[in-house]
Order: C-alpha cells, then sequence, then structure tokens
C-alpha cells in the first residue's frame, strides 16, 4: 500500500528510542523499582499510579487504564496520528523514514487540504492588504500602531474586508470547499442555513505552526468595537492550548535561540520583533500551558515570561509558574518581567527601545517570583509565619523534578524559615503505596489452567518477557492443534525469535490496527503482570508441552462423549473448532 510505513521500519525505530526519554519530556518521570512512575497525564490524579517500563517499553496507568508504546503516547499525548508520531520519533532517532514508501504530503487528506485552503486565504487577505480599494483606514491604522513594511510583510499582516461573503465568493466554489472553510473555522453557518466569513473589517494575523503551515488567524478591529480580537476556533488542525504565535518566524530569525519571551499579544510579539527581539511568542488568549512550555523547553534552556502590568498579568505569570515547575531540570530556567502598570510589551518597547526591555535587570528568577509571592503577606518574624510559610511552598517544591535546582531551591526555604534541609526533604518524599501485591497470582496460574486460559497465560508471558521464546525449539507441533489462540501464539513465538531483543512496545507496534491490538494491550496491562511475571524458561517450556498433551487429551474426551448434549456450551465451542481444524488439516 502506497504511504505505508514498513513495518520493520518501526521495529528499528523502537529500538532506537526510549521510551522513558520520550514521555519524561512531557510528564516528568520518577525513578520507583523497576519503573518510572508520575501522576497520569491522562485523568486527574494526586498520587501516580503512572507507570512506566524502560525494559518493556511500555506505559500503564493503573488508574485509568491508560496504556501503550512510545507511539501511542505521542499519539494520545499530543492527539497527532500515527504518522506524525513516527515522524517525531524519527527525528529524535536521527533517522530518516524510507522515502520510497513514505508520502508524507498524501494530499487527500482532510489536514492536508485545510492547510493548503489556509495558506490560499493567507494570500488572499495580505493582497487585499495592498490592493483593497477601502483600504485607507486600515493602512492608517498600522500607520497609527507604528508598524512598519518590513514587520508587514514578515508577519504577513493582511486585512479581512467588510462583507460577508468574500471567502464564499472567493473560495466557496463547491458543496465540499464550503465544508473545508467550515472545517477550517474561517466560515460560519448561520441559522437560515446560509454562510458568512467569520473575519470581517478586521487587521489579519496569520498564525503558523512551527512547521510554518497556516493553522489559524487572528483578527482585530480597527476602532473600539467588541471583541477586540478574534480568533479561530479550535480546529482539526488548530489547538491554542499547544501553538505560539511567532514561533514560526523566530525560528526562522534564528536556529539557535538562547532564550525565548513569551508575552500575551500579536501586537507584543510584532512589535518587539520590530524593535530587533526576534525571539518572542504569544499564547493566543490562553495562560501558558504545560504542552507550550515543553514545546519551548526543547528549543531553548531559558524562558522569560513578560505579561502585562496588571492584575491579570501577575495571575497569568502565577500559572506560567505552576505549568513550568515539573520542567525544570538540567539546567532549564524561567524568568519573568512584570512591566510597569498599564504598560504591556508593546507600548513599552514603543516607549523605552530595546536596551531597556533586554535589559537583564528587568529579570526576575522564578524562585524569587515563588518565595515572594508566597511570603507576601506572612511574617516571617514568627515562628508560626516561618510554619505557614513552609507549608504553602511545598505543593510546589514537590513538583520539581529531581535536579540540582531542586536542592538549592530547598536549602533557600530552608534558610527562609530555618527549617532543615533533611527535613523539608523528608516532607517532600511521597510514600511510595506499595505495589508489592503484584506476582501473586502469576505463578499460581501455570497449574490448573486449561485449553484456552494457558494460552492466554503463555501469551502473557511472552508480552512480559519475550526472551522465553527463544527456547521454545519449534512450533511445528503446537501448530498443528490449530486453534486460533495458538496460531496467535505461534506468530508471537515466531515474532520474538526474528527479534530477539523485541520488547513488549515492540510486540504491541507489530499488531497496530489489527484485530488482536485492544485484547493484547489488556493482556499486556493486567495489573499483577504489569511488574514481573517471574517465569523461568523451564516452567514456560513444561507449559508448552503441557498445552499439547491437554489439547490432545480434551479432543479425544469430547470424542467419546457419545452425545454433544453432555458438553457445556464451552466444551461445545472447543470441539467444534477442534473438529473444524482437524478436518481441515
Ligand atoms: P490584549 O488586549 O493585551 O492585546 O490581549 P494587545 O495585543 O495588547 O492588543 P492591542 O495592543 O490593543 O492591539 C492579549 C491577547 O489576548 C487575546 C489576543 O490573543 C490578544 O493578542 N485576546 C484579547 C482575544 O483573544 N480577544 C480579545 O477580545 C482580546
Ligand atoms: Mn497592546
Amino acid at each position: 500500500m502506497a504511504g505505508k510505513i514498513p513495518q520493520n521500519f518501526i521495529d528499528e525505530l523502537l529500538t532506537r528510542t526510549d521510551i522513558i526519554d520520550v514521555i519524561d519530556a512531557y510528564v516528568p518521570l520518577k525513578k520507583a523499582g523497576k519503573n518510572h512512575k508520575a501522576c497520569c497525564p491522562f485523568h486527574e490524579e494526586k498520587t501516580p499510579s503512572f507507570n512506566v517500563n524502560q525494559d518493556k517499553q511500555f506505559y500503564y496507568c493503573f488508574g485509568c487504564t491508560a496504556s501503550g508504546t512510545a507511539i501511542t503516547f505521542l499519539m494520545e499525548h499530543l492527539r497527532i496520528g500515527f504518522v506524525e508520531a513516527i515522524e517525531d520519533l524519527a527525528s529524535r532517532a536521527g533517522m530518516e523514514i524510507p522515502r520510497e514508501a513514505y508520502n508524507s504530503g498524501d494530499s487527500s487528506s482532510v489536514s492536508n487540504k485545510l492547510y493548503e485552503l489556509l495558506e490560499s486565504i493567507t494570500e488572499y487577505y495580505t493582497n487585499e492588504l495592498k490592493n483593497n480599494k477601502n483600504t485607507n483606514n486600515i493602512i492608517n491604522y498600522i500607520k497609527k500602531r507604528n508598524i512598519n513594511n518590513e514587520t508587514r510583510v514578515e508577519f504577513e499582516l493582511g486585512f479581512a474586508p467588510p462583507g460577508w461573503d468574500n471567502l464564499v465568493s472567493n473560495f466557496g466554489k463547491s458543496k465540499e470547499t464550503i465544508k473545508l472553510l467550515v472545517d477550517a473555522g474561517v466560515i460560519i453557518k448561520n441559522d437560515r442555513g446560509s454562510y458568512y466569513d467569520r473575519f470581517r473589517n478586521r487587521l489579519i494575523f496569520p498564525i503558523r505552526d512551527q512547521r510554518g503551515r497556516v493553522i489559524g488567524f487572528g483578527g482585530r478591529v480597527l476602532g473600539d468595537e467588541t471583541p477586540k480580537y478574534l480568533n479561530s476556533p479550535e480546529t482539526q488542525i488548530f489547538q491554542k492550548g499547544r501553538e505560539l504565535y511567532g514561533l514560526f518566524q523566530a525560528r526562522k530569525a534564528s536556529r539557535d535561540l538562547k532564550d525565548i519571551y513569551i508575552v500575551e499579544g500579536y501586537m507584543d510579539v510584532i512589535a518587539l520583533a520590530q524593535f530587533g527581539i526576534k525571539n518572542v511568542v504569544a499564547t493566543l488568549g490562553t495562560a501558558a500551558t504545560f504542552e507550550h512550555i515543553g514545546k519551548l523547553f526543547r528549543i531553548t534552556n531559558k524562558l522569560i515570561f513578560c505579561f502585562d502590568g496588571d492584575k491579570a498579568g501577575k495571575k497569568a505569570a502565577w500559572r506560567a509558574l505552576e505549568n513550568s515547575l515539573s520542567l525544570l531540570k538540567n539546567g532549564r530556567q524561567v524568568y519573568f518581567i512584570f512591566l510597569p502598570n498599564n504598560e504591556d510589551p508593546d507600548t513599552f518597547v514603543n516607549k523605552n527601545g530595546k536596551n531597556a526591555f533586554i535589559n537583564t535587570e528587568m529579570l526576575t528568577p522564578l524562585s524569587d517570583f515563588l518565595f515572594n509571592s508566597i511570603s507576601h503577606n506572612i511574617n516571617l518574624e514568627i515562628l508560626e509565619g516561618r510554619s505557614e510559610m513552609i507549608n504553602k511552598t511545598l505543593p510546589y517544591l514537590a513538583k520539581l523534578p529531581l535536579d540540582p535546582y531542586k536542592d538549592i531551591i530547598v536549602k533557600e526555604l530552608s534558610k527562609i524559615t530555618g527549617y532543615e534541609v533533611n527535613d523539608i526533604q523528608k516532607q517532600l518524599s511521597i510514600p511510595e503505596k506499595s505495589d508489592l501485591k503484584k506476582l501473586k497470582n502469576s505463578n499460581k496460574k501455570v497449574e490448573n489452567n486449561r485449553g484456552i486460559e494457558k494460552i492466554r497465560w503463555l501469551i502473557r508471558c511472552l508480552l512480559h518477557q519475550p526472551s522465553l521464546a527463544l527456547n521454545v525449539e519449534s512450533t511445528e507441533s503446537l501448530l498443528a492443534l490449530e486453534s486460533s489462540g495458538i496460531d496467535f501464539l505461534c506468530e508471537l513465538i515466531q515474532l520474538i525469535k526474528k527479534n530477539p531483543n523485541i520488547t513488549l512496545g515492540g510486540i504491541l507496534e507489530n499488531w497496530r490496527d489489527s484485530k488482536f491490538e485492544k485484547r493484547l494491550c489488556e493482556l499486556a496491562s493486567e495489573e499483577d503482570e504489569f511488574n514481573e511475571i517471574g517465569v523461568t524458561n523451564e516452567v514456560f517450556t513444561d507449559a508448552i508441552s503441557g498445552l499439547i498433551e491437554t489439547h490432545q487429551k480434551e479432543f479425544e474426551t469430547f470424542k467419546k462423549k457419545s452425545s454433544p448434549l453432555e458438553l457445556t456450551d464451552e466444551e461445545k465451542l472447543k470441539y467444534r473448532e477442534m473438529q473444524k481444524s482437524s478436518k481441515d488439516s
């Protein structure tokens, strides 16, 4: 099939990928015994039940049963498709997806059509800004905002002319393109079933993703009407919690960004860029999310949040602090700039110039912001105040990953409050919930298990200890038994023999999108097995011989029973299956 990524490439990619690195970049993991743990990113929780196992290259949450491989994690966490997840892992691993098989520009996909359409609309809006007869107002507005031509071109500023049907008449030639315009969020269906433009008589800011594709627009009124800004709604290709305005332009200006400023508004990005400060991005009317911050920390180690100097700006800064904490390791740093009241980065830089803005004296380190905010109304002169300070600070410190940064913040808290470092650390170490109830059933299951149960048990053993398959000399006598469970078991054994180092994650990826996928995942994540199955080679090969024996015996018994009425429903099913397979062979 054209465009399908070959399984052997995926196998190779997985051997070069470590699920711990992949997940840790988004959800900081803590080593706990054989597993790495974290609070589950797929459901709300206070104590960590999300487990990642390096040997198995598999994750599992005991709370919500989310489970899967590194590929699954990226797909679920970033809400991206399989191919995108593969692209992401391949680029980290420095591998190239085989060309003949790879057709990333699959132009039939809806996303690609949306990207193409939005690109054309961007061109339309920028042309309107240059050519429209009604542009006096917009040209004046741009001048009034002190935006020069170079900046206008760099950020592709456009003009959505007045009128209700500009996009439909320019782009909506067929039912299909009208649907695309709706899906792209640029036209809206009214009660009477007709369509109208979302952006009318507004200055347009095209929003590009990190790879440079237009994914949406922001549009500002030219006067005092409300709402001041309109943005594209969330669409298949536009999620505000993940995208940052200006990131594409910032990366284009320099591939090696030493630091990145995060501001609130489109106009802030543009004004700073015009003053030569090009390492700036803006959130899109939302707080800075964990995804935003994670994305930026993959590009640079130093983030500087600069919000408006009002109450809302302070609040936004605190949210940014909360969402940064768990990412602060390996030399990553977060700073804040608090502008004077009633200023935003745009007005500030226009008034005071570049040097005033980039002056390091403007920077408040995250640790100062944290301690100052918490101690703001606390009297540290008295014992009660210091105790309050400790209690209020601990939950934030608990979010910090193990790193020297955490150690020195702990030391600082100790200095401020007089509470011993060791005692703080004691408070911070969350008692590990004993999950030692594993194993208890798994060995019992060797005995007493008949037929299907036994096959399931064997499959489970192989998922968790693939190397067990290497001692199975031949699958021939097994295959002769020909039940569907056994066929699968044999396929699994052969896969492992072909890839002796395969992990659970690798096995699961071989059955992605097959009818076995879901069941396999369930088998892989049953609670006691997730941790340690602890089966020896002998036990395993004995169980296989036993399986062959029982299977043959059962078949004989069924044949002996004179009437099918003597069989239980389960036995009937099995008998029919056995009869069928002995006929086929
Ligand atoms: P601001 O009101 O601070 O924007 O909102 P600004 O860039 O300083 O606006 P100017 O200088 O008056 O042009 C910050 C951001 O919040 C979002 C936009 O993303 C804006 O850039 N916002 C604001 C909206 O989405 N809708 C609004 O009505 C206002
Ligand atoms: Mn502003």
